[in-house]
């Protein structure tokens, strides 16, 4: 009995000898890292997008949210306001003009070197209601507008790259918006057409060197509406309107067709003016089930279709068009679907806690 435990002893040594040996070796061939090299932080988008990458932009999350605050500072080097630079908000009563909330962005942004993009001079939406109830001429009504436009501009002179002049005035019918439904445009019932034109002129007076765009929705998934938005800025353009660029929103979701987003964005192109992917979203929900979480699935296909966004972009739009793209929020939790549509929906590459989603790295393969 003795002779075995005395075996059993002297083999468990060597077995303990051997690993120590072992871990000796190991720690000469492979030294453990040297600290003293610099670590390098993970790339941003901002620092990987061949042109300008934005988001849509709120001064109360950026007052009260510091994830929101960090994310935006980090990754975007563009910003829109999402609604303090609409005419509600900066003009709510008769020539009172407040930028009191659009300046808290404006501020921030020049303060962080952002790009600021203005959002949006002329909408039949978001209107105060003294314009809504205004009764006057057309002379009046000519007034009002022009005001508008060049006092905003104007104020804004020389801190803004580039003015939505004009947004959504093509129906998704392709008309004009002519009617009195909630679909019809008080500027087109009470200015006539050429509303858009004299927008554009009217903004180039209050401002030289400001771009001016014209914004919509819709192009890639009705031919008909992107039709009428390129005959429009065509004739803008044959009649030395001053346009110097397309919106094109892209409030699509993962089953918008692939083939509609390329012409959308080859027919812009051949206009010749800057192109701007301006709101883009990617739902996952848009037949508004009930969705808790999204599926791995889902996930993946999102990615899928912002890297496909991205990269059409890219390779479809000259360098010299490329204005960039701009994602409409910062987080899944402060998109416009889930407060303005009411609808569960996970759009955004970033997610309710404002980390990175599988789409945050389709839009960096999309650059590459
Ligand atoms: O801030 C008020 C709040 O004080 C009030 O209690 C509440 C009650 O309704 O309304 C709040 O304002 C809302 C605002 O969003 C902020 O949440 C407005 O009612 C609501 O109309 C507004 O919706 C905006 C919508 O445009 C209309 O202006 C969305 O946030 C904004 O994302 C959306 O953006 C548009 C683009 O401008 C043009 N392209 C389409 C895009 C999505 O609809």
């Amino acid at each position: 009995m003795n002779k075995l435990i005395i075996f059993l002893s002297t083999i468990f040594a060597i077995m303990l000898l051997s690993v120590s040996c072992k871990k000796n070796i190991d720690t000469v061939q492979n030294p453990k890292p040297d600290n003293s090299t610099p670590f390098v932080p993970e790339q941003t988008l901002k620092e990987k997008a061949p042109f300008p990458i934005g988001a849509s932009i709120d001064p109360t999350h950026l007052k009260t949210n510091l994830r929101y605050k960090n994310v935006l500072i980090k990754e975007f080097n563009s910003i829109t306001p999402e609604n303090m630079m609409k005419m509600n908000m900066i003009q709510p009563a008769p020539n009172r003009f407040d930028y009191t909330k659009a300046d808290e962005l404006v501020n921030f942004a020049i303060q962080d070197k952002k790009r600021i993009h203005g959002h949006a001079l002329i909408w039949h939406e978001s209107l105060p209601t003294w314009v809504q109830n205004f009764q006057g001429d057309s002379l009046a009504w000519e007034n009002l507008f022009k005001t508008h436009i060049q006092t905003v501009v104007g104020y804004y002179k020389g801190k803004l790259a580039g003015w939505d002049v004009v947004n959504e005035a093509i129906g998704n019918d392709g008309g004009t918006r002519n009617d009195n439904t909630n679909q019809g445009s008080i500027w087109r019932r009470k200015l006539g057409a050429d509303y858009v034109a004299r927008a554009f002129l009217y903004a180039r007076q209050a401002d030289p060197d400001v771009l001016l765009f014209y914004n919509d929705y819709g192009q890639e998934s009705n031919p008909k509406k992107l039709q009428a938005i390129i005959s429009l800025v065509q004739d803008l353009k044959r009649r030395n309107i001053p346009i110097d660029g397309l919106g094109l929103q892209m409030h699509i979701d993962i089953n918008t067709s692939e083939a509609g987003i390329n012409y959308a964005i080859q027919e812009s192109v051949k206009t010749g003016l800057k192109i701007h992917i301006s709101e883009i979203d990617i739902a996952l929900n848009p037949s508004n089930s009930t969705l808790e979480k999204p599926t791995a699935e889902m996930l993946e296909r999102q990615r899928q279709k912002y890297l496909m966004v991205v990269r059409a972009y890219k390779n479809l739009v000259p360098k010299a068009q490329q204005y960039g793209i701009t994602q409409w929020n910062v987080g899944d939790a402060d998109s416009w679907i889930r407060s303005y549509l009411k609808r569960n929906d996970f759009p955004l590459i970033f997610d309710v806690n404002y980390d990175r989603k599988p789409s945050y790295y389709g839009v960096l393969e999309g650059f590459k």
